[in-house]
């Protein structure tokens, strides 16, 4: 028997005000273009154009070319569970706009894209190639995930730290027999609430995105010193934290330090901005510039609301914090969780925390804080909790919520995060039955795996071309060629390459793919190939695709250990520096299942100390994790999904130097291909070519590093 409706009238009113014809918000959600019943099903087709340009904004206050998707900075996407979900893309991105790669391609993050759908996955050169600027593509596929939070975003280049991204939300399936309609009825969810606000968190960068992973490229100079005169260059902190795509780069003078310290923090404005010179384009911020506000959230007194926390970042993990106000948790990753109540939540790049949030609190405007974490001297972010009533025009009364007490959750919080126990017993409620696949009884991890895959990760710096790399069993992915999907690839000659597969002997002692250092090879070319199991973990770090094959059905467990930069030969250095043992805290993502995360911990995993304590009854079920500095994580996921299925750091930085490898899955049982599909490029721009001046001046005319004139 359905229950009452879930949707709120002021959930209506937030969805219609995107189609009164008014300016879109920051934030704000896309209409549907249109929404078909789809005859002999509850679902709907639910189109959107996602028209993709690039204008002038200042979402920091600070101006500069920033992508808009059909004229919204990052709006939210929306669909039904049981709908079906047509994007078509429009790059209309200038084809002189400097990019490490070819295209844009759009991923639907934290959905399973199972069947036919696993063409439509988005990581560009794994599912489809992109789609070329001038072009367009039109993604078309079922929704059956649960009902939760998710984030789209662009998986090809560094246009998702430009603004290509936004919320991807699933509502529960609508009402049998109801009419299309944009909000829908729908059927009622887990838990009831009267509002909701989506809350997108990105960091934010003053310089595009492609210009910043450009220098990851440049090899490190003779001395192996970095420098910022022509040879390797980090991509330094974001400027801002966006909450909605507003915030502002002086907000880090509102955060007084950590550890008790009132100085002020090292986020100084002056290393805010690109350096003058290195574009004529540059408008500096402006007072009156209405990028310069924080985003607010209106709630009404005594009601509950749900907001929907999702962590967009380019490198920042996240802390947020309510003032006045403990929140609960009751959903990660989409997944319903045991209920937690905090003030503050941690969430890294990739992951979606869902809270309830009663405004019982005196009538005012209270600070919601994101501080940066692990990234000293980021600056933090802010929004403002308005009771509704209350002047909207006014900061809060009280500082900015003190960062002293705000740490990254330890071990011991994250522990606390645990399956909802309504979903590990079997169940008639039609709620619970939201989040399950057809034909599984509950949530609850399969007891024993059928295989483990032992991931260790390491930062090597390769001695052939003094590149700097993330390697996952001593093995930096390249992305791209071959210039094709891999998917298609692979279904076409199963064997192919399974027969490519190199001999890790053949490169141990030289440090070295055979294609290191080439910024442009032939669709024909071959690539190194390690293929677990018959490629073992070469001696030195190397590059190729990284390839793990997984036979339909088997229960795998992955163990991620997060080892010291330079570990497994990775540093060809004659002393090695300081830096060079460094460990960073990484977000990893799987793409096409959702993980159990069994345990997590500090050195390296190991079986006989830890096996015993890994949580098999109620662990959290999650598509991405942190996998701290130093520590392991412990996964455990179906192998029920025919595709490609890349794993990876959700640090774009980081997976564009390569952190990742594809779990090849079950692919004689992979859906056929869809009848279109983008023009792959003759040849195809590589992630690992060094991007000198000289080659980034032959191609777009200019430095590369520069931000582009606007078109
Ligand atoms: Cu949001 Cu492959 O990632």
């Amino acid at each position: 028997m359905l229950r009452s409706i879930l949707l709120t009238l002021s959930v209506l009113c937030a969805l219609l005000a995107a189609c009164d014809g008014q300016p879109r918000e920051p934030g704000s959600m896309l209409a549907p273009d249109s929404i078909l019943p789809i005859p002999g099903s509850n679902g709907c087709m639910v189109s959107y154009t996602l028209n993709v340009t690039l204008a002038y904004g200042a979402p920091s206050c600070f101006a500069r070319p920033i992508v808009l998707t059909s004229g919204v900075f990052g709006p939210a996407i929306a669909v039904h569970q049981g709908d079906t979900l047509k994007i078509t893309l429009v790059n209309n991105l200038p084809v002189a706009f400097p990019s490490v790669t070819d295209g844009i391609s759009i991923h639907y993050h934290g959905l399973q894209m199972a069947g036919s759908a696993a063409y439509f996955d988005g990581m560009a050169y794994v599912s489809l190639c992109p789609v070329a600027p001038g072009k367009s593509y039109t993604y078309q596929f079922l929704v059956n995930d649960p009902p939760g939070t998710y984030l789209w975003h662009d998986h090809s280049a560094g246009f998702k730290g430009d603004g290509l991204e936004g919320p991807l939300i699933v509502y529960p399936p609508r009402l049998p027999g109801a009419p299309p309609a944009f909000p829908p009825l729908a059927v009622s969810d887990l838990w009831s609430y009267d509002g909701e606000h989506t809350l997108l968190l990105t960091d934010w960068y003053h310089a595009s995105t492609n210009s910043l992973l450009f220098q990851l490229n440049m090899p490190f100079d003779a001395a192996r010193v970095t420098n910022d005169t022509g040879a390797w260059s980090w991509i330094g902190m974001p400027q801002a934290i966006l909450i909605n795509g507003r915030g502002f780069y002086g907000d880090c003078q509102l955060f007084p330090g950590s550890g008790g310290n009132s100085a002020p923090p090292t986020c100084m404005p002056s290393t805010f901005t690109v350096p003058p010179g290195r574009s004529p384009a540059q408008p500096w911020a402006s007072n009156n510039n209405p990028g310069c506000t924080h985003s607010q959230f209106t709630v009404e007194p005594g009601k509950t609301f749900r907001l929907r926390l999702v962590n967009a970042a380019t490198l920042v993990f996240m802390t947020i914090c309510f003032e006045g106000h403990n929140v609960t948790l009751i959903a990660a990753d989409a997944i319903p969780t045991a209920p937690i109540s905090t003030r503050c939540l941690d969430l890294n790049s990739g992951q979606r925390l869902d809270v309830l949030l009663t405004a019982d609190q005196p009538p005012a405007n209270y600070w919601i804080t994101v501080a940066p974490q692990y990234r000293i001297g980021a600056p933090a972010g802010y929004a403002v909790l308005n009771y509704k009533g209350v002047n909207t025009s006014t900061f809060p009364s009280s500082p900015p919520p003190q960062p002293v007490n705000i740490t990254p959750w330890g071990f011991a919080e994250d522990s606390l995060v645990r399956l909802s126990p309504r979903l590990l017993t079997a169940s008639s409620d039609l709620a619970v039955n939201l989040y399950l696949s057809p034909g599984e009884a509950t949530l609850a991890p399969p007891p024993v795996p059928t295989k483990i895959v032992l991931v260790n990760l390491s930062q090597p710096l390769l001695e052939a071309n003094g590149q700097l790399r993330w390697a996952l069993n001593n093995v930096a992915m390249t992305r791209n060629p071959p210039c094709v999907s891999l998917l298609s690839k692979m279904q076409k000659y199963p064997k192919f390459l399974k027969q490519m597969a190199v001999n890790a002997s053949t490169v141990n002692g030289t440090g070295a793919g055979p294609f290191v250092g080439i910024s442009y090879v032939k669709a024909k070319d071959k690539m190194t190939v390690y293929y677990d199991g018959i490629s073992p973990a070469p001696l030195y770090p190397s590059v190729g695709l990284h390839l793990v094959e997984n036979a339909g059905g088997e229960v795998v467990d992955v163990v991620v250990n997060n080892f010291p930069a330079n570990s497994f030969n990775g540093d060809y250095r004659p002393v090695v520096g300081p830096t060079r043992t460094a460990v960073e805290q990484h977000p990893m993502h799987l793409h096409g299942h959702r993980f159990w995360v069994l345990g997590r911990g500090s050195g390296a995993f190991n079986a006989s100390a830890h096996a015993a304590g890994l949580n098999t009854v109620n662990p959290p079920y999650r598509d991405t994790v942190t996998v701290t500095g130093g520590g392991w994580v412990y996964l455990r996921f179906k192998a029920d999904n025919p595709g490609i299925w890349p794993f990876h750091c959700h640090l774009l930085p980081h997976v564009f130097m390569g952190q990742q490898l594809y779990f090849v899955e079950d692919i004689a049982n992979a859906a056929p291909p869809p009848s279109k599909v983008p023009k792959c490029p003759a040849t195809c721009q590589y992630n690992f070519a060094p991007y000198t001046k000289a080659f980034l001046r032959s191609k777009w005319g200019m430095s590369g590093w520069e931000l582009p004139p606007l078109y």
